[in-house]
Protein backbone atom coordinates (compact mmCIF):
# COMPACT_ATOMS: atom_id res chain seq x y z
CA UNK A 1 0.00 0.00 0.00
CA UNK A 2 1.23 3.50 -1.23
CA UNK A 3 1.39 5.97 2.03
CA UNK A 4 -1.67 7.63 0.58
CA UNK A 5 -4.20 4.91 0.23
CA UNK A 6 -4.45 4.06 3.45
CA UNK A 7 -7.30 1.41 4.66
CA UNK A 8 -10.49 2.56 5.81
CA UNK A 9 -12.64 0.20 7.56
CA UNK A 10 -16.23 0.32 8.50
CA UNK A 11 -16.81 -1.07 11.89
CA UNK A 12 -20.60 -3.32 11.21
CA UNK A 13 -22.91 -1.66 13.15
CA UNK A 14 -25.04 -3.05 15.89
CA UNK A 15 -28.11 -5.19 14.98
CA UNK A 16 -30.86 -2.83 15.38
CA UNK A 17 -29.66 -0.40 12.88
CA UNK A 18 -29.40 -3.31 10.21
CA UNK A 19 -32.92 -4.25 11.42
CA UNK A 20 -34.88 -1.63 12.16
CA UNK A 21 -37.54 0.09 9.89
CA UNK A 22 -37.60 3.03 8.00
CA UNK A 23 -39.47 4.91 10.53
CA UNK A 24 -37.77 3.63 13.75
CA UNK A 25 -34.61 4.77 12.02
CA UNK A 26 -36.17 8.30 11.22
CA UNK A 27 -37.64 8.69 14.93
CA UNK A 28 -33.88 8.12 16.06
CA UNK A 29 -32.35 10.38 13.77
CA UNK A 30 -35.22 13.06 14.45
CA UNK A 31 -34.74 12.68 17.89
CA UNK A 32 -30.93 13.44 17.83
CA UNK A 33 -31.00 15.86 16.11
CA UNK A 34 -33.40 17.78 18.30
CA UNK A 35 -31.35 17.17 21.17
CA UNK A 36 -28.34 17.80 19.45
CA UNK A 37 -29.49 21.27 18.48
CA UNK A 38 -27.40 23.71 16.73
CA UNK A 39 -24.34 22.33 17.86
CA UNK A 40 -25.09 19.65 14.43
CA UNK A 41 -24.93 20.24 11.20
CA UNK A 42 -25.65 17.53 8.49
CA UNK A 43 -24.29 18.03 5.10
CA UNK A 44 -25.94 16.36 2.23
CA UNK A 45 -23.85 16.10 -1.26
CA UNK A 46 -26.68 15.82 -4.29
CA UNK A 47 -25.89 12.56 -4.61
CA UNK A 48 -27.42 11.83 -1.78
CA UNK A 49 -30.30 9.19 -1.07
CA UNK A 50 -33.52 10.57 -0.31
CA UNK A 51 -33.72 8.92 3.12
CA UNK A 52 -30.37 10.76 3.71
CA UNK A 53 -31.06 14.15 2.29
CA UNK A 54 -34.04 15.08 4.62
CA UNK A 55 -31.99 15.44 7.32
CA UNK A 56 -29.63 17.30 5.32
CA UNK A 57 -29.17 21.11 6.83
CA UNK A 58 -27.54 22.44 3.71
CA UNK A 59 -27.51 20.47 0.48
CA UNK A 60 -25.11 21.30 -1.91
CA UNK A 61 -22.66 20.54 -4.72
CA UNK A 62 -18.91 19.98 -3.68
CA UNK A 63 -18.03 23.54 -4.20
CA UNK A 64 -21.07 24.78 -2.08
CA UNK A 65 -20.64 22.42 0.24
CA UNK A 66 -16.84 22.99 0.95
CA UNK A 67 -17.64 26.58 1.37
CA UNK A 68 -20.46 25.90 3.94
CA UNK A 69 -17.67 24.10 5.61
CA UNK A 70 -15.22 27.14 5.73
CA UNK A 71 -18.06 30.00 6.39
CA UNK A 72 -19.92 28.15 9.32
CA UNK A 73 -18.14 28.18 12.76
CA UNK A 74 -21.15 27.47 15.23
CA UNK A 75 -21.89 24.07 14.35
CA UNK A 76 -19.37 21.30 16.94
CA UNK A 77 -20.20 18.33 14.80
CA UNK A 78 -20.57 18.47 11.00
CA UNK A 79 -21.88 14.79 9.73
CA UNK A 80 -20.69 14.99 6.01
CA UNK A 81 -23.62 12.87 3.87
CA UNK A 82 -21.35 12.52 0.81
CA UNK A 83 -17.67 10.83 0.21
CA UNK A 84 -14.49 10.66 2.08
CA UNK A 85 -12.25 13.92 0.09
CA UNK A 86 -15.43 16.29 0.77
CA UNK A 87 -15.47 15.14 4.77
CA UNK A 88 -11.32 15.76 4.33
CA UNK A 89 -11.58 18.92 2.77
CA UNK A 90 -14.13 20.22 5.33
CA UNK A 91 -11.83 19.03 8.29
CA UNK A 92 -9.32 20.98 6.45
CA UNK A 93 -11.33 24.21 6.04
CA UNK A 94 -13.24 24.52 9.30
CA UNK A 95 -11.93 25.52 12.98
CA UNK A 96 -9.93 23.46 15.18
CA UNK A 97 -13.27 23.07 17.57
CA UNK A 98 -15.12 21.81 14.90
CA UNK A 99 -15.45 17.98 14.50
CA UNK A 100 -16.39 16.49 10.87
CA UNK A 101 -17.93 13.38 10.94
CA UNK A 102 -18.62 10.78 7.79
CA UNK A 103 -21.45 8.05 8.74
CA UNK A 104 -19.63 5.07 6.31
CA UNK A 105 -15.70 5.29 5.91
CA UNK A 106 -16.09 2.83 3.23
CA UNK A 107 -17.82 6.01 1.44
CA UNK A 108 -14.73 6.59 -0.90
CA UNK A 109 -14.27 7.72 -4.49
CA UNK A 110 -13.08 5.08 -7.15
CA UNK A 111 -11.96 8.54 -9.27
CA UNK A 112 -10.08 9.90 -6.20
CA UNK A 113 -8.58 6.90 -5.78
CA UNK A 114 -6.63 6.62 -9.42
CA UNK A 115 -4.29 9.37 -8.21
CA UNK A 116 -2.23 9.09 -5.40
CA UNK A 117 0.60 11.14 -3.90
CA UNK A 118 3.69 8.16 -4.32
CA UNK A 119 2.14 8.69 -8.43
CA UNK A 120 1.46 12.45 -8.41
CA UNK A 121 5.50 13.03 -6.99
CA UNK A 122 6.46 10.95 -9.66
CA UNK A 123 4.96 12.13 -12.09
CA UNK A 124 6.47 15.34 -10.87
CA UNK A 125 10.01 14.34 -11.30
CA UNK A 126 9.90 12.87 -14.57
CA UNK A 127 8.18 16.30 -15.55
CA UNK A 128 11.21 18.55 -13.87
CA UNK A 129 13.68 16.04 -16.64
CA UNK A 130 12.29 17.52 -19.44
CA UNK A 131 10.92 20.62 -18.61
CA UNK A 132 11.16 24.02 -16.52
CA UNK A 133 9.09 22.26 -13.63
CA UNK A 134 8.90 26.39 -11.95
CA UNK A 135 6.54 26.45 -14.78
CA UNK A 136 4.14 23.99 -14.41
CA UNK A 137 0.92 24.51 -12.12
CA UNK A 138 -0.40 21.37 -10.34
CA UNK A 139 -4.18 21.45 -10.39
CA UNK A 140 -6.36 18.78 -8.35
CA UNK A 141 -9.70 17.96 -8.88
CA UNK A 142 -12.13 18.41 -5.34
CA UNK A 143 -12.16 14.85 -5.87
CA UNK A 144 -8.88 13.91 -4.42
CA UNK A 145 -7.51 12.65 -1.14
CA UNK A 146 -6.03 15.71 1.05
CA UNK A 147 -2.33 14.69 0.42
CA UNK A 148 -2.55 15.79 -3.16
CA UNK A 149 -4.40 19.11 -2.05
CA UNK A 150 -1.20 19.42 0.00
CA UNK A 151 1.08 19.08 -2.50
CA UNK A 152 -1.00 21.38 -4.62
CA UNK A 153 -0.74 23.88 -1.88
CA UNK A 154 3.16 23.54 -1.57
CA UNK A 155 3.58 23.65 -5.14
CA UNK A 156 1.93 26.57 -5.93
CA UNK A 157 -0.95 25.31 -7.85
CA UNK A 158 -5.11 25.14 -6.51
CA UNK A 159 -7.80 22.71 -6.08
CA UNK A 160 -11.07 23.11 -8.56
CA UNK A 161 -14.33 21.74 -8.59
CA UNK A 162 -16.68 21.13 -11.53
CA UNK A 163 -18.03 24.44 -10.98
CA UNK A 164 -14.87 26.12 -11.14
CA UNK A 165 -12.70 24.32 -13.38
CA UNK A 166 -12.49 26.99 -16.10
CA UNK A 167 -11.68 30.12 -13.38
CA UNK A 168 -8.87 28.11 -12.18
CA UNK A 169 -7.46 26.92 -15.16
CA UNK A 170 -7.81 30.64 -16.28
CA UNK A 171 -5.93 31.45 -12.99
CA UNK A 172 -2.97 29.04 -13.42
CA UNK A 173 -2.49 30.31 -16.77
CA UNK A 174 -3.11 33.77 -17.14
CA UNK A 175 -5.60 33.78 -19.27
CA UNK A 176 -7.10 36.96 -19.85
CA UNK A 177 -3.99 38.70 -17.54
CA UNK A 178 -0.58 36.95 -19.16
CA UNK A 179 1.72 39.03 -16.65
CA UNK A 180 -0.41 37.01 -13.71
CA UNK A 181 0.31 33.51 -15.16
CA UNK A 182 1.29 30.61 -12.56
CA UNK A 183 3.24 29.11 -15.06
CA UNK A 184 2.60 27.70 -18.77
CA UNK A 185 1.46 24.65 -18.44
CA UNK A 186 -1.20 22.51 -15.88
CA UNK A 187 -0.54 19.29 -14.49
CA UNK A 188 -4.54 18.20 -14.30
CA UNK A 189 -5.49 15.36 -11.63
CA UNK A 190 -7.42 12.87 -11.41
CA UNK A 191 -10.24 13.21 -14.15
CA UNK A 192 -8.77 13.48 -17.62
CA UNK A 193 -12.30 14.45 -18.68
CA UNK A 194 -13.05 17.64 -16.08
CA UNK A 195 -9.93 18.80 -17.49
CA UNK A 196 -10.29 18.27 -21.21
CA UNK A 197 -14.10 19.48 -21.56
CA UNK A 198 -12.24 22.58 -19.28
CA UNK A 199 -9.55 22.68 -21.88
CA UNK A 200 -11.56 23.33 -24.47
CA UNK A 201 -14.06 25.18 -23.15
CA UNK A 202 -10.80 27.76 -22.88
CA UNK A 203 -9.86 27.43 -26.31
CA UNK A 204 -7.39 24.81 -26.39
CA UNK A 205 -7.55 22.33 -29.11
CA UNK A 206 -6.40 18.55 -29.00
CA UNK A 207 -3.32 19.03 -30.05
CA UNK A 208 -2.47 21.59 -27.18
CA UNK A 209 -3.64 18.24 -24.65
CA UNK A 210 -1.65 15.37 -23.87
CA UNK A 211 -3.11 11.90 -21.36
CA UNK A 212 -0.51 11.55 -18.59
CA UNK A 213 -1.02 8.10 -17.96
CA UNK A 214 0.71 7.11 -14.59
CA UNK A 215 1.74 3.75 -15.01
CA UNK A 216 4.03 4.56 -17.60
CA UNK A 217 7.50 6.09 -18.28
CA UNK A 218 7.16 9.74 -19.07
CA UNK A 219 3.17 9.57 -18.48
CA UNK A 220 3.48 7.49 -22.05
CA UNK A 221 4.39 10.77 -24.13
CA UNK A 222 7.83 11.55 -26.12
CA UNK A 223 9.20 14.76 -24.87
CA UNK A 224 8.20 16.92 -27.69
CA UNK A 225 4.72 15.62 -26.71
CA UNK A 226 5.41 16.67 -22.84
CA UNK A 227 6.80 20.53 -24.28
CA UNK A 228 4.07 21.08 -26.29
CA UNK A 229 1.45 20.49 -24.05
CA UNK A 230 -0.16 23.28 -22.06
CA UNK A 231 -2.68 20.78 -20.57
CA UNK A 232 -1.48 17.18 -18.88
CA UNK A 233 -4.40 15.63 -18.04
CA UNK A 234 -3.96 12.74 -15.15
CA UNK A 235 -5.69 9.23 -17.13
CA UNK A 236 -8.42 8.94 -14.53
CA UNK A 237 -12.16 9.19 -15.05
CA UNK A 238 -15.12 8.77 -12.77
CA UNK A 239 -17.03 4.95 -13.72
CA UNK A 240 -20.48 6.75 -12.99
CA UNK A 241 -19.99 9.44 -15.66
CA UNK A 242 -18.27 7.98 -18.21
CA UNK A 243 -20.90 5.15 -18.83
CA UNK A 244 -22.79 7.78 -20.67
CA UNK A 245 -22.30 7.32 -24.55
CA UNK A 246 -23.18 9.50 -27.65
CA UNK A 247 -25.72 6.83 -28.46
CA UNK A 248 -27.36 7.87 -25.11
CA UNK A 249 -28.05 11.38 -26.12
CA UNK A 250 -28.91 10.45 -29.71
CA UNK A 251 -31.83 7.83 -28.84
CA UNK A 252 -32.90 10.77 -26.05
CA UNK A 253 -32.51 13.20 -29.12
CA UNK A 254 -34.41 10.96 -31.61
CA UNK A 255 -37.29 10.70 -29.18
CA UNK A 256 -37.53 14.39 -27.83
CA UNK A 257 -36.35 16.47 -30.53
CA UNK A 258 -37.11 19.54 -28.38
CA UNK A 259 -35.35 18.12 -25.26
CA UNK A 260 -32.79 19.01 -23.60
CA UNK A 261 -29.53 17.49 -23.04
CA UNK A 262 -27.84 18.52 -19.28
CA UNK A 263 -24.79 16.88 -18.69
CA UNK A 264 -21.68 17.03 -15.96
CA UNK A 265 -18.46 17.38 -17.14
CA UNK A 266 -17.04 14.20 -16.09
CA UNK A 267 -18.73 13.14 -18.77
CA UNK A 268 -16.62 11.92 -22.06
CA UNK A 269 -15.93 15.02 -24.53
CA UNK A 270 -18.00 13.45 -26.75
CA UNK A 271 -21.12 13.14 -24.84
CA UNK A 272 -20.52 16.94 -23.72
CA UNK A 273 -20.00 18.19 -27.38
CA UNK A 274 -23.47 17.09 -28.15
CA UNK A 275 -25.33 18.64 -24.61
CA UNK A 276 -27.08 22.13 -24.42
CA UNK A 277 -25.22 23.11 -20.93
CA UNK A 278 -23.09 21.38 -19.51
CA UNK A 279 -21.98 22.15 -15.49
CA UNK A 280 -21.97 21.04 -11.94
CA UNK A 281 -24.99 19.15 -9.51
CA UNK A 282 -25.94 22.79 -9.08
CA UNK A 283 -25.53 24.09 -12.70
CA UNK A 284 -28.01 21.10 -13.41
CA UNK A 285 -30.38 22.13 -11.10
CA UNK A 286 -30.83 25.62 -11.64
CA UNK A 287 -30.92 24.26 -15.60
CA UNK A 288 -33.98 21.48 -14.87
CA UNK A 289 -35.41 24.90 -12.11
CA UNK A 290 -35.24 27.35 -15.39
CA UNK A 291 -36.66 24.83 -17.87
CA UNK A 292 -40.35 25.49 -19.37
CA UNK A 293 -43.35 23.69 -17.66
CA UNK A 294 -44.03 20.68 -20.29
CA UNK A 295 -40.14 20.36 -21.00
CA UNK A 296 -38.52 16.91 -21.27
CA UNK A 297 -34.96 17.04 -19.97
CA UNK A 298 -32.46 14.08 -20.46
CA UNK A 299 -29.64 14.57 -17.49
CA UNK A 300 -26.64 12.90 -17.57
CA UNK A 301 -25.12 12.23 -13.94
CA UNK A 302 -26.15 10.15 -10.81
CA UNK A 303 -29.55 8.56 -10.57
CA UNK A 304 -30.34 10.33 -7.14
CA UNK A 305 -30.19 13.34 -8.57
CA UNK A 306 -32.24 12.91 -11.61
CA UNK A 307 -34.77 10.84 -9.40
CA UNK A 308 -34.63 13.76 -7.15
CA UNK A 309 -34.93 16.35 -9.70
CA UNK A 310 -38.02 14.38 -11.18
CA UNK A 311 -39.46 14.15 -8.18
CA UNK A 312 -39.68 17.53 -7.58
CA UNK A 313 -40.16 19.17 -10.79
CA UNK A 314 -43.33 16.83 -11.38
CA UNK A 315 -44.27 19.72 -14.14
CA UNK A 316 -41.41 18.51 -16.12
CA UNK A 317 -40.29 15.28 -17.70
CA UNK A 318 -36.91 14.88 -16.28
CA UNK A 319 -34.87 11.18 -17.13
CA UNK A 320 -31.60 9.93 -16.68
CA UNK A 321 -29.58 9.44 -20.56
CA UNK A 322 -28.54 6.20 -19.69
CA UNK A 323 -31.78 3.87 -19.43
CA UNK A 324 -29.66 1.53 -17.40
CA UNK A 325 -29.35 4.02 -14.30
CA UNK A 326 -25.75 4.45 -12.83
CA UNK A 327 -26.08 4.91 -8.86
CA UNK A 328 -22.52 6.04 -7.18
CA UNK A 329 -21.72 2.64 -5.03
CA UNK A 330 -19.65 4.86 -2.52
CA UNK A 331 -22.44 7.64 -2.48
CA UNK A 332 -24.97 4.96 -1.97
CA UNK A 333 -23.23 3.42 1.37
CA UNK A 334 -24.65 6.11 3.03
CA UNK A 335 -27.61 5.67 4.45
CA UNK A 336 -29.97 5.86 7.31
CA UNK A 337 -29.02 3.10 9.86
CA UNK A 338 -25.22 4.62 9.27
CA UNK A 339 -26.71 8.17 9.94
CA UNK A 340 -28.88 7.22 12.84
CA UNK A 341 -25.52 5.27 14.51
CA UNK A 342 -23.20 8.33 13.87
CA UNK A 343 -25.93 10.79 15.45
CA UNK A 344 -27.08 7.95 18.20
CA UNK A 345 -23.14 8.08 19.48
CA UNK A 346 -22.89 11.69 19.60
CA UNK A 347 -26.18 12.19 22.19
CA UNK A 348 -24.46 8.93 24.28
CA UNK A 349 -21.16 11.25 24.04
CA UNK A 350 -19.09 9.72 21.36
CA UNK A 351 -17.49 10.64 18.36
CA UNK A 352 -18.02 8.32 15.89
CA UNK A 353 -15.98 8.09 12.18
CA UNK A 354 -14.16 11.14 12.60
CA UNK A 355 -12.12 12.81 9.87
CA UNK A 356 -9.14 14.18 10.40
CA UNK A 357 -6.25 15.59 8.43
CA UNK A 358 -2.49 15.52 10.03
CA UNK A 359 -1.71 19.55 10.61
CA UNK A 360 0.53 19.81 8.15
CA UNK A 361 -0.88 18.22 5.40
CA UNK A 362 -4.03 20.27 6.47
CA UNK A 363 -1.92 23.51 6.52
CA UNK A 364 -0.29 22.59 2.62
CA UNK A 365 -4.08 21.77 1.41
CA UNK A 366 -5.53 24.67 3.33
CA UNK A 367 -3.81 26.94 1.02
CA UNK A 368 -4.77 25.38 -2.21
CA UNK A 369 -8.65 25.15 -1.10
CA UNK A 370 -8.32 28.98 -0.14
CA UNK A 371 -6.74 29.86 -3.38
CA UNK A 372 -9.47 28.16 -4.52
CA UNK A 373 -12.00 29.98 -2.77
CA UNK A 374 -10.16 33.46 -3.81
CA UNK A 375 -10.31 32.79 -7.41
CA UNK A 376 -14.35 32.73 -7.26
P1 LIG B 1 -20.03 18.20 -8.06
O1 LIG B 1 -18.77 19.00 -7.95
O2 LIG B 1 -20.85 18.59 -9.22
O3 LIG B 1 -20.75 18.17 -6.77
O4 LIG B 1 -19.60 16.70 -8.37
C1 LIG B 1 -18.90 15.94 -7.46
C2 LIG B 1 -18.83 14.56 -7.90
O5 LIG B 1 -18.30 13.71 -7.24
C3 LIG B 1 -19.37 14.25 -9.21
O6 LIG B 1 -19.17 12.95 -9.51
FE1 LIG C 1 -16.45 9.73 -7.29
FE2 LIG C 1 -17.82 9.43 -9.57
FE3 LIG C 1 -18.97 8.84 -7.22
FE4 LIG C 1 -18.47 11.39 -7.91
S1 LIG C 1 -19.89 9.98 -8.89
S2 LIG C 1 -18.07 10.43 -5.91
S3 LIG C 1 -16.51 11.15 -9.01
S4 LIG C 1 -17.18 7.79 -8.16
Amino acid sequence: MTKSARLRLQVPLPDFYTSASPEELAGRIGGARRRLGSRLMILGHHYQRDEVMAWADARGDSFGLSRLAADNREAEWIVFCGVHFMAESADVLTAGHQVVMLPDLNAGCSMADMADLDSVEEAWESLAGVTDIERVVPVTYMNSSAALKAFVGDHGGAVCTSSNARAVLSWALGLGDRAAARGDKVLFFPDQHLGRNTGYQLGYGAADMAVWDPRADLGGLDEATVKGSTLLLWKGHCSVHQRFRPAHVEAFRADHPDGLVLVHPECAHEVVEMADQVGSTDHIIRMVEAAAPGSTIGVATEIHLVNRLAAEHPDRSVVCLDPLVCPCSTMFRIDAPHLAWILDGLVEGEVRNRITVDPATARSARLALERMLAIV
